[in-house]
C-alpha cells in the first residue's frame, strides 16, 4: 500500500497518459512553456529588440511601437557582466555583449559610440566588433562583440611581470588610434574648456591662467579616445580591442596623452588597501606610466613639454568628475603648482 502511495502519482500519470496522450503532452508542453516564460518574465533583463542591421543602423524601434515587424520583438534574460559609471554590461547571445546606459543618456550618446566603434572597426583597428543599437525602456544600448579576458589592468595586476610590455603595448594602441577619421566629433580642446568652466573648485586667476595656457596649445584634428587607460583595453586570447569610446573627440593626440599621464600619475588607489599594498601599487604604477611615456615619445618623436603643458588643463578638466576627493585635491594642488 505503501507503495502505492509513492509510486502512485506515477502509474497515474501513466495510466492518463495512456488515455489522454495527446491532450497531455499538449498540457505539459503549455506548462512547460509557461514556467519558462515566468521564469525570463522574472529575469533580470527583458528586451523588446528590433532594428539595426550590420550595414548600418536602418531605423529605430522605442519600446516596441514602431518600426517593428511581426516576430521581432523578443524577450529574453540577460546577465549583468560588469557595472561602469555610465553602463550596464549584460552577456548577450552568439557571443556578444550589450552596454546599456545608465538612465539619462540620450540616443545620441549611443549612437555616437556605435559610429565611432563602426568606423574604428572598418579601419580595421583593434575594437569590438559593433553590431545593433536598441532601446530597453527608457535606455539606449550597444551590441558589441564579446572579447574575454582581463583589462590590461587586471592583467598588470595579476603579473607584474608584465609591466613593461604592456606599457610598451598601451602606448603601441595609443599611437595607432591616433588618426583622422571621417565621423564628426567635438573637438577635445572645446570639450576640455567647458568641462574646466564647471569646476567650482577653480577659482577665476586660476581660471584666466588655464585659459592662456589653453589658448597657447593646439587644436588638432586626430582622433583622441578621451579615457585611454589600462581599464579600457581588454586583452582577449585572439586579440587585444580598446573599448569605451563614449568620450572620443578630434583634437591634439597629446592632449590625449596627456589625459591619460594624468590618470596613470594623480588617480587614487582604493582605500581599502593597506599603507603597504599602496606604496608597492604606486611604485608599479610610476614604472608603467614612465615606460609609456618613454615608449609613446620613442615611437612618435613628440615632445614631452608639449604633454606636459596639456597636463595642466586635462587635470583641471577631471576635476569635474566624480572622484575620491583625495584624488580630487591631488589634481587641485597639480594644477596650481604648475600655474605660478
Ligand atoms: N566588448 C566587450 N567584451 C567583453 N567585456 C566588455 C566589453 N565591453 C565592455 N566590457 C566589460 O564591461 C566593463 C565596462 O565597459 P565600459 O568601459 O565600456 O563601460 P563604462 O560604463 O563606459 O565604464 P567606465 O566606468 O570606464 O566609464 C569593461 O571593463 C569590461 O569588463
Ligand atoms: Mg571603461
Amino acid at each position: 500500500m505503501g507503495k502505492f502511495f509513492a509510486f502512485g502519482p506515477v502509474i497515474l500519470t501513466r495510466v492518463f497518459g495512456l488515455l489522454l496522450k495527446g491532450p497531455l503532452i499538449a498540457m505539459t508542453e503549455l506548462m512547460f512553456r509557461q514556467q519558462r516564460i515566468l521564469s525570463l518574465l522574472s529575469g533580470k533583463l527583458q528586451i523588446k529588440r528590433a532594428i539595426t542591421k550590420n550595414k548600418g543602423i536602418k531605423g529605430y524601434c522605442y519600446k516596441g511601437k514602431t518600426g517593428l515587424k511581426k516576430g521581432e520583438v523578443k524577450v529574453k534574460k540577460y546577465n549583468l557582466v560588469a557595472q561602469g559609471r555610465t553602463a550596464d554590461i549584460f552577456e548577450w547571445e552568439e557571443n556578444r555583449v550589450l552596454k546599456l546606459y545608465k538612465d539619462g543618456f540620450a540616443r545620441k550618446t549611443a549612437e555616437k559610440e556605435f559610429n565611432v566603434v563602426r568606423e574604428l572597426a572598418k579601419k580595421e583597428l583593434p575594437v569590438p566588433e559593433v553590431f545593433e543599437l536598441i532601446t530597453y525602456q527608457k535606455r539606449w544600448g550597444v551590441i558589441f562583440e564579446k572579447v574575454s579576458g582581463p583589462t590590461m589592468l587586471e592583467q598588470i595586476a595579476s603579473n607584474p611581470g608584465d609591466i613593461i610590455g604592456e606599457a610598451r603595448r598601451l602606448a603601441e594602441l595609443h599611437k595607432n588610434f591616433q588618426i583622422k577619421v571621417d565621423i564628426q566629433l567635438l573637438q577635445f580642446k572645446a570639450l576640455v574648456k567647458k568641462s574646466i568652466s564647471r569646476v567650482k573648485e577653480i577659482n577665476g586667476k586660476t581660471r584666466e591662467k588655464l585659459w592662456e595656457t589653453l589658448d597657447q596649445l593646439t587644436e588638432g584634428d586626430k582622433l583622441c579616445h578621451g579615457d585611454f587607460h589600462p581599464e579600457n583595453v581588454i586583452i582577449g586570447r585572439d586579440k587585444v580591442i580598446v573599448i569605451d569610446w563614449l568620450t572620443a573627440a578630434v583634437g591634439n593626440p597629446l592632449a590625449d596623452v596627456a589625459r591619460t599621464s594624468i590618470i596613470l600619475k594623480l588617480g587614487a588607489i582604493p582605500h581599502h588597501k593597506s599603507e603597504e599594498e599602496i606604496r608597492v601599487m604606486k611604485k608599479l604604477r610610476d614604472n608603467f606610466y614612465k615606460e609609456y611615456l618613454k615608449h609613446y615619445l620613442k615611437i612618435t618623436g613628440e615632445d614631452q613639454n608639449l604633454i606636459e603643458k596639456w597636463e595642466i588643463p586635462l587635470a583641471a578638466a577631471r576635476l569635474e568628475e566624480r572622484l575620491p576627493l583625495k584624488e580630487k585635491r591631488a589634481l587641485l594642488s597639480f594644477v596650481e603648482k604648475c600655474l605660478v
